[in-house]
């Protein structure tokens, strides 16, 4: 497995980090049990993978704490607090406070089985309400820090309702957060001229989500998700190539499928450090992990994508979400 330096964390990962999130939350999700997903952590472990994310709000913090049980020291942990209070709308203003935040951290510690965390990140922080996060958050996420229960500090995106990435092109300035996980991929990479060389140069670790969403694996699917950035004037219909405008990424032996060709994508983008894929499927993990550490996309096909996309800035691979 290749391995990378997260920024100025230091911490060495795994190229290809287990998201416990996502549609599959490690299977649980299609109604694998904890004891199953802990199973598909533990393989993953097997396989070289030294970072594992999850959340409070997954309900995978449990099954990722008994995976690692007698695996804990050779893998990072990353998990998150929400920053709006558990039962409400991600979108909301019912914000947590200090004393929430911590009781938030010290549930998952328990569920990990673990006295520390090595990433804990303030999960899918809308715009309105980053200000919150950093005055009465972040003080107490210090104070868990100088307590050794917290090593680093990070911050997740709203990719879904925040394509432009408003919240990270903050938190990308200032000099609080040691981590990004952010959403980009190869239908919405603006993150690669809006954040990532900032993060670069701050020495931020990048954890890129959303490499794959459903539309990008299907050809079907990438077609809907095209015609509706044409009428929305985010691609230009010039550059859309006949029926089939995404066949060239599977012509010539370029890649042998969508997910593949979007992983490689992700993964060689300057300024990204991780790829996040979340599964219950082993075979696909095993796919995602071999894709993850596939060579770069030739330069012709990376231009193409260039031409077609690089000025989206509302997609996120989910027709369905568009
Ligand atoms: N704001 C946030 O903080 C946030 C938001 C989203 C995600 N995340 C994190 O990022 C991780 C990754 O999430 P993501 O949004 O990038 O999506 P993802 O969880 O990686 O989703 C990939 C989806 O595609 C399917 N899939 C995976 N490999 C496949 C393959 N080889 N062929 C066909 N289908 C495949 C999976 O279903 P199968 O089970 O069938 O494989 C899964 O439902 C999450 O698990 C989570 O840890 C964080």
């Amino acid at each position: 497995m290749d391995t990378v330096t997260l920024g100025r964390t230091g911490l060495d990962v795994s190229v290809a980090c287990l998201g416990a999130g996502g549609h599959s939350r490690l299977g649980m999700r299609a109604g694998a049990s904890e004891a199953q997903a802990a199973e598909l952590v533990r393989a993953a472990v097997g396989r070289g993978i030294t970072l594992i994310d999850t959340a409070r709000s997954y309900g995978t913090e449990d099954a990722v704490g008994l995976g690692l049980q007698g695996l804990r020291d050779g893998v990072v942990i990353s998990s998150k607090a929400r920053c709006t209070r558990p039962g409400t709308s991600f979108e909301g203003m019912d914000l947590m406070d200090a004393g929430e935040v911590r009781e938030s951290v010290e549930t998952s510690l328990k569920a990990l089985r673990t006295d520390r965390i090595d990433i804990l990140h303030v999960h899918g922080v809308r715009p309105q309400q980053y200000d919150h996060c950093v005055e009465h958050l972040l003080p107490e996420l210090l104070r868990l820090r100088d307590e050794g229960k917290i090593r680093f500090l990070g911050i997740t995106e709203g990719f879904g309702v925040d394509g432009g990435h408003v919240t990270m092109q903050r938190a990308v300035r200032e000099g609080v957060w040691d981590v990004l996980m952010l959403g980009y991929n190869f239908v919405n990479p603006s993150a690669a001229e809006l954040v990532l060389p900032q993060a670069r140069a701050n020495g931020l670790g990048v954890m890129c989500m959303y490499a794959v969403r459903s539309a990008l694996a299907r050809r079907e699917t990438l077609r809907i998700l095209i015609d509706r950035l044409v009428e929305q004037g985010e691609v230009d219909a010039t550059t859309v190539e006949g029926d089939d405008p995404m066949g060239f990424l599977l012509e010539d032996g370029v890649a042998g499928s969508f997910t593949e060709a979007a992983y490689r994508f992700c993964r060689h983008t300057p300024g990204i450090d991780v790829v996040m894929t979340g599964t219950g499927n082993l075979a696909h993990l095993d796919q995602n992990i071999a894709a993850i550490q596939g060579a770069p996309l030739p330069a012709p096909v990376l231009d193409r994508l260039a031409a077609l996309f690089g000025r989206v800035r509302s997609a996120t691979g989910d027709p369905e979400k568009e």
